[in-house]
């Protein structure tokens, strides 16, 4: 059966730790799997901005021992020139494995139900599930362990961040609290469907308006631009919207003492996080953007192994 990757809970939760053990293991020896050796090709498409899915798919793929092929989606005209379908049935017959950042999920959705080989989620409106593997395997190195603790994510919690962490971390049986204004929670169903994961896992998904009472408490500190790609129109309102919500020197107080930060990048200092926070001791950032190499290795690896990839 061809595995795919279109969003975080794909992954049963011992999945979760069996890829996130594979990416340390790959991170301390980065030539230890070779799963792509040969001529095996890994297509790679970005429809929004990129720096680092780009470079770590492209780094990642080759440390593998595989080729990243850059599709250029705009040449290709996905959905318009040719329909999705068609995308995915020719590339399937050129690639193991097809990664793609674009815009609606149903798109994404498409191209795995005809490519016939693994389709890897780069980040599109509603998950980002790459970046969770990352970050999860950086809260682990940082904090030993993943299951029991409490993460705030603060700021626009409706959009990929937001709800890639809601069901990432209860895959990991954390506890995820969203602090974000009325109107910019995930929808209802992400709280729903990652609290049925935690009455597995011990997980939780909550949500507050209040940016304190969320990060009151939190091991791990999360937060994202206020204007994600392809909501460039709205910045003006959203800048008002969020500004009770930038993770400060003064509301990371709020949290435990050895409290890490998290950004996924590109981050806006001053806006949704002081530059003393982000440049600041607790701040693990760098770490997740090297991460996202080792992590997106690992889940390539085990999706080719599941699927049975030639
Ligand atoms: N929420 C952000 C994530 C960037 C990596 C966006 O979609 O632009």
């Amino acid at each position: 059966m061809t595995r795919s990757f279109l969003r975080d809970d794909d992954l049963a939760p011992d999945e979760l730790i069996t890829v996130l053990d594979l990416a340390a293991k790959l991170k301390a020896d980065p030539y230890a799997a070779k799963p792509l050796a040969g001529p095996q090709t890994v297509a790679t498409i970005y429809d929004k901005p990129t720096l680092r899915t780009q470079t770590s798919f492209a780094a990642g793929i080759a440390e593998l021992g595989g080729h990243p092929m850059l599709v250029d989606g705009s040449l290709a005209g996905i959905g318009r020139r040719e329909s999705i379908a068609d995308v995915a049935r020719v590339l399937g017959r050129q690639a193991s494995v097809i990664v793609w950042r674009t815009y609606a999920q149903g798109r994404l959705e498409e191209m795995a139900a005809y490519a016939g080989v693994p389709v890897v989620n780069a980040l599109t409106d509603d998950f980002h599930p790459c970046q969770l593997l990352a970050d999860l395997l950086t809260v682990r190195e940082h904090k030993g362990r993943l299951a029991g603790l409490r993460v705030a994510f603060v700021g626009d919690g409706a959009c990929n961040m937001g709800n890639s962490w809601l069901l990432a971390g209860a895959l990991a049986g954390m506890d995820v609290v969203i602090g974000a204004p009325a109107g910019y929670a995930p929808e209802s169903v992400m709280f729903d469907r990652a609290n049925e994961i935690g009455a597995a896992t011990g997980g939780s998904a909550t949500w507050t308006t209040d940016a304190i009472e969320a990060v009151e408490g939190a091991d791990v500190v999360v937060t994202d631009t206020w204007v994600s790609m392809g909501r460039e129109d709205e910045a003006k309102a959203r800048l008002a919207v969020f500004s009770p919500y930038g993770v400060t020197e003064e509301l990371l107080g709020h949290a435990k003492p050895d409290a890490i930060v998290m950004h996924c990048l590109p981050a806006y200092r001053g806006k949704e996080i002081a530059a003393s926070v982000i440049d600041g001791p607790r701040s693990v950032v760098w770490d997740e953007a090297e991460n996202r190499r080792h992590a997106q290795k690992a889940i390539l690896a085990f999706l080719v192994q599941e699927s049975g990839t030639p």
